[in-house]
């Protein structure tokens, strides 16, 4: 049973007991049906109250039943919502904690309700690219009015219960409880005084009207539209609404189960869906169990003041950790908490940080030259020149100083975590924590997992990533991890597509369209041209028969770095983020090109995403196959945190799925016939083939 049932006197308590939220699964809706029958049928109860155990009244519809027959077994949502509503005794809903999704749907059902003060109360099913399907479109614009309703709806964001109780005319709430602790006997006191009354109130009996109509939901329309590109369930939540206010309820009802089967089905709400789960199951390493033991981190230190230092340094003060920062000179200490007062500052007049606030966290600093001061630190992160021979330096003295057990992370973006491990006595605490600039924004954190990584080690970081805010995935040891190797392949398309004839910004406009953030050559001008130079002078050495486009090599010998230097593949006005395409560089090419002896042609949008797309999908497939990921939804995140991939394609394996594993291999072979492209790499990976023949996704 997932709900218990108790009775108090002449009321019947029905508590939906599913952890951690009572998710409304089968069984929780099986288990309150047939607390709802009992209580019918004994004579002695009066009144019932549903409420939920432990930290919510209810979280919603269990979500991984979705897609599953369980979701659609009976009792479904509707039919326990039913059995509410034509339940033969008042029922009131004794609302807690957490009240969403489904959780709000059922409680709308119910005849009263009533509500403990600093409860979260939300409709978030739009957050996964859905509408709520049980009544809630159709119910709440009955209770708050119809601008009210469709706000939560369509933000999904939840709202305090007393908000909402202050809220003139609001009928959601009959009562709100003095506290959350007397809420059980106000809501059994509350069923005894309504036990007699007859009829009993039903939302659904509540007229819903907006006064401008068609004009206020045009306007909706328009809002939503600029609000959610390339998402639908906005405007369907609009189209589910102003049903409520045309249609009689049952036919509203109808109205929006039809809307939720459309955006059940919709790419988009599976990317989401995907999406949902693949963050979650990110944090999870396959043999790693959960009960691993981990260490305590009460203190940071952290290594070199410069572009990523002071922003890994914020994390940990944003969370309330002290941290040490070492630099080698007073000069750098300096120039890197000027850049951090900088940062906080601009959050302060944003208004997105209080002044208090930001005192507080800049006391939790502290600033060091000497390494004997960074002993005592649980967590030592090094973010210090890119350079083998610098790094071992750093690791030597960090073995002499750092007191047994603490935990030794780098930062680096390309070298090898097995060798910087090996500078120390103890490689088993050693590791790298791959943090992407700006690091006190961007949510992504790959976390590099040594030969020698001890689990607890990986538990305790996976644990701190959490706290810090970080989407945590683990990459095994390798050139580039999982994310900075992909996009090396996405570049080297890039600068094909421009040997071949396309401009930057024609390539730019097609990526983005797809629905990246930034096409490939605004992020290199983002990102600094000059950061990929330096790894292809290095990869020259390394692996000399790699083919790649010199256009950017050509670029960045004429100091053209990107927004730094006010020039890149575009120009920069000042101070201005905006791409002015240059007429020099689009010549350069041109000339390149010439040089080649290449006859430039029209290329399609079409080829330009897919030969960007699946280049990330087949070195993709090869991380996956080689164990440098462990799975392909950390991939995907791993995307959408660090990279800019469109949310609602929902990661590049998400939408090679999507798009049919067969038709992009299909793809691969066509692109490796290409004699001005890399036929070895287009070689579909052996993953990708197994797949295909087997006829299964990623
Ligand atoms: P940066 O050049 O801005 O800062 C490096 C800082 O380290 C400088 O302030 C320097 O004075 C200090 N430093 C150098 N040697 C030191 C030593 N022996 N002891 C103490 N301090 C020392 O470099 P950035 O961009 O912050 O990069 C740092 C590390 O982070 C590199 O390994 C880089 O590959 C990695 N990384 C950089 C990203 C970026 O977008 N900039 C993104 C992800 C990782």
């Amino acid at each position: 049973m997932t709900a218990e049932y108790k009775v108090h006197g002449d009321v019947a308590v029905i508590t939906l007991s599913n952890p951690p939220v009572n998710g409304l699964g089968l069984a929780t809706r099986r288990a309150l049906v047939a607390g709802l029958m009992q209580a019918q049928a004994d004579a002695a109860v009066r009144s019932i109250v549903i409420t939920g155990a432990g930290k919510a009244f209810s979280g919603g519809a269990d979500i991984t039943e979705f897609g599953t027959d369980k979701a659609l077994a009976e009792p479904h949502l509707h039919t326990a919502i039913a059995a509410v509503e034509q339940c033969a005794k008042p029922v009131v809903a004794a609302i807690h904690s957490v009240c969403m999704g489904g959780g709000l749907e059922l409680a709308l059902g119910c005849h009263y309700r009533i509500a403990a003060p600093g409860c979260s109360v939300a409709l978030p099913e739009v957050k996964l690219g859905l509408l709520p399907g049980a009544g809630g479109t159709q119910r709440l614009p009955r209770v708050l009015g119809v601008e009210a309703a469709l706000n939560m709806i369509v933000s999904g964001e939840p709202v305090p219960s007393e908000f909402i109780a202050a809220m003139p005319g609001q009928k959601l709430f009959d009562k709100l409880a003095a506290s959350p602790e007397s809420l059980p006997e106000e809501a059994l006191a509350f069923a005894r005084s309504v036990a007699d009354v007859r009829p009993m109130p039903l939302v659904r009996n509540l007229p819903c009207r907006h006064p401008q109509g068609d004009a206020y939901f045009q306007f909706a329309r328009n809002m939503v539209k600029g609000m959610a590109k390339n998402f639908p369930a906005p405007a369907k939540c609009v189209d589910a609404v102003e049903a409520a206010t045309k249609e009689r309820f049952e036919a509203g009802l109808a109205t929006e189960r039809e809307l939720f089967i459309q955006l059940m089905w919709s790419s988009e709400s599976r990317a989401l869906r995907h999406l949902f789960f693949a963050e979650r199951a990110a944090s999870k390493i396959p043999d790693v169990p959960a009960d691993t033991p981990q260490r305590a981190i009460h203190s940071v230190a952290v290594i070199g003041a410069g572009t990523m230092g002071g922003g890994i340094a914020m994390n940990f003060l944003n969370a309330g950790i002290p941290v040490k920062l070492l630099e080698m000179k007073q000069e750098a200490l300096e120039r890197g908490i000027a850049t951090m007062r900088k940062n906080y500052e601009a959050q302060v007049a944003k208004k997105k940080l209080k002044q208090d606030k930001y005192e507080q966290r800049m006391a939790l600093l502290s600033t060091t030259l000497d390494y004997a001061d960074l002993k005592d630190a649980d967590l030592v992160i090094e973010a210090v020149f890119e350079d083998l021979g610098v790094k071992e330096s750093v690791f030597k003295q960090l073995d002499a100083v750092m007191k047994p057990g603490a935990i030794l992370a780098s930062n680096t973006s390309t070298l090898d975590v097995n060798k910087i491990a090996a500078f120390t006595a103890r490689p088993q605490d050693v590791l790298g924590l791959h943090f992407f600039s700006p690091a006190n924004v961007m949510k992504l954190l790959e976390v590099v997992r040594g030969d020698k990584t001890a689990k607890d080690v990986l538990a305790t970081v996976m644990a701190v990533a959490k706290k810090i805010r970080k989407t945590a995935v683990v990459s095994g040891v390798c050139d580039g991890f999982i994310g900075n190797r992909m996009i090396e392949r996405y570049s080297q398309q890039a600068g094909f597509l421009l040997d071949e004839g396309c401009t930057p910004e024609q390539v730019d406009k097609a990526a983005e369209k797809f629905g990246f953030a930034m096409g490939p050559f605004r992020m290199g001008d983002l990102a600094g041209n000059d950061i990929g130079w330096a790894i292809r002078k290095r990869r020259a050495v390394e692996r000399p028969d790699m083919k790649y486009s010199k256009t950017a090599d050509l670029l960045c010998e004429q100091g053209r770095f990107g927004q730094k230097t006010g020039a890149g593949w575009y120009d920069y006005r000042p101070g201005k983020r905006d791409a002015i395409p240059n007429a020099e560089v689009v010549q350069m090419i041109e000339d390149y090109r010439a040089s080649l002896g290449i006859t430039p042609r029209k290329i399609s949008d079409e080829e330009i995403v897919q030969r960007l797309v699946f280049s990330l999908v087949n070195e993709a497939a090869r991380i996956l196959e080689e164990g440098i990921a462990n799975k392909a939804s950390d991939i995907d995140v791993v995307y959408i945190f660090g990279y800019g991939f469109p949310v609602h394609r929902g990661g590049p394996l998400n939408y090679a799925n999507e798009f049919g594993l067969f038709n992009v291999v299909a793809a691969m072979q066509r692109f490796g016939q290409n004699p001005l492209d890399d036929a070895a790499f287009w070689q579909p990976a052996p993953l990708l083939q197994r797949l295909v023949a087997e006829g299964k996704q990623f």
